[in-house]
């Protein structure tokens, strides 16, 4: 089977200076993820490499440079599913956090649960070893300008959802949720169906965009029952954000993958960066279905 990895930034309206970082930062996120693949590693190693890579960057709200909430905290979502064993590590609200997507994995790997909050995870993530930031090291200009024009409308979260050789899938998401939000909100982000899920006999989804529409649409499960129905991955991913639209008058973005390799996306939002890797084709990529930015 020949790997393939989608990721996305985002769905929302970019910054004209936000185009060309942000197409720069889904290419690097996909090529994360491919590297881990083509040396024959698994799905889940790559969403998390691949979605790690946007945590680390700052264009993107996720781990540094997260969306504030409207006291000025940074309290992040994150989640991993394996497409195999169906099992899904959640973390909500973890203060002051870098990469929420590998306490998520961990979360995962531990078994005893499925979805940590608050400073409970912060607890878990000691005893797992995994280092936790001070505030002024993740909080970004770009997250206080953010918090100061109140775009609250940006609820966008970066994902991944890859294919290895061995035909597993897998899926990564990561948020800062939406900015100037009350202080303990949760999105969909960490909520199994909403905004994450995989089962490797019938595809892959990540959704981005507004958590509580998200949520009441249960997105990403309805989405992969489209493919169970029959859809394309692409035919999937408009028909679920059309459907989310019409029940919730909320825009947002989805990214998905098939159990044979074929990707999809749709967004109805201005903007949503996005990059596939696969062995066969190289890296693509846009910062919106229809727009490149890059050579
Ligand atoms: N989709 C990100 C959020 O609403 O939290």
């Amino acid at each position: 089977m020949d790997p393939v990895i989608i990721v996305h930034g985002g769905a929302f309206k970019l910054l004209d200076e936000e185009f060309v970082p942000s197409e720069q930062g889904v290419r690097q996120s996909a090529q994360a993820g491919m590297a881990v693949l083509s040396l024959g590693g698994s799905a889940i190693d790559a969403v998390e490499a691949a979605v790690r890579a946007m945590e680390a960057n700052p264009i993107f709200n996720a781990g540094l440079g997260a969306s504030l909430t409207r006291d000025g905290k940074l309290e992040v979502d994150a989640s991993i599913m394996d497409g195999r064993t169906k099992k899904f590590g959640a973390v909500a609200c973890v203060p002051d956090f870098m990469h929420p997507v590998s306490l998520a994995r961990a979360v995962m790997e531990d078994g005893e649960h499925a979805l940590l909050g608050g400073p409970g995870a912060l607890a878990f993530a000691s005893e797992k070893g995994l280092s936790h930031f001070h505030r002024t090291d993740l909080v970004t200009e770009g997250a206080l300008k953010r918090l100061k024009r109140i775009r609250s409308e940006r609820a966008d979260t970066v994902g991944a959802c890859a294919l290895d050789s061995r035909g597993e899938l897998g899926v990564a998401i990561s948020t800062g949720g939406k900015t100037n939000k009350r202080s303990g909100r949760i999105g969909d982000t960490p909520i199994i169906g909403a905004g994450f899920y995989v089962d490797n006999s019938v595809g892959a989804a990540g959704a981005t965009g507004d958590g509580e529409a998200i949520m009441r649409a249960l997105l990403c499960y309805r989405a992969t029952m489209f493919l169970k129905e029959g859809l394309s991955c692409g035919s999937a991913a408009r028909e679920s954000v059309s459907m989310l639209d019409r029940e919730t008058g909320k825009k947002c973005g989805i990214i998905m993958l098939s159990p044979s390799g074929e990707t999809g996306l749709y967004h109805n939002t201005p903007h949503m960066p996005w990059a596939i890797a696969s062995a066969g084709t190289g890296v693509k990529s846009g910062i919106s279905s229809e727009k490149s930015v890059l050579p």
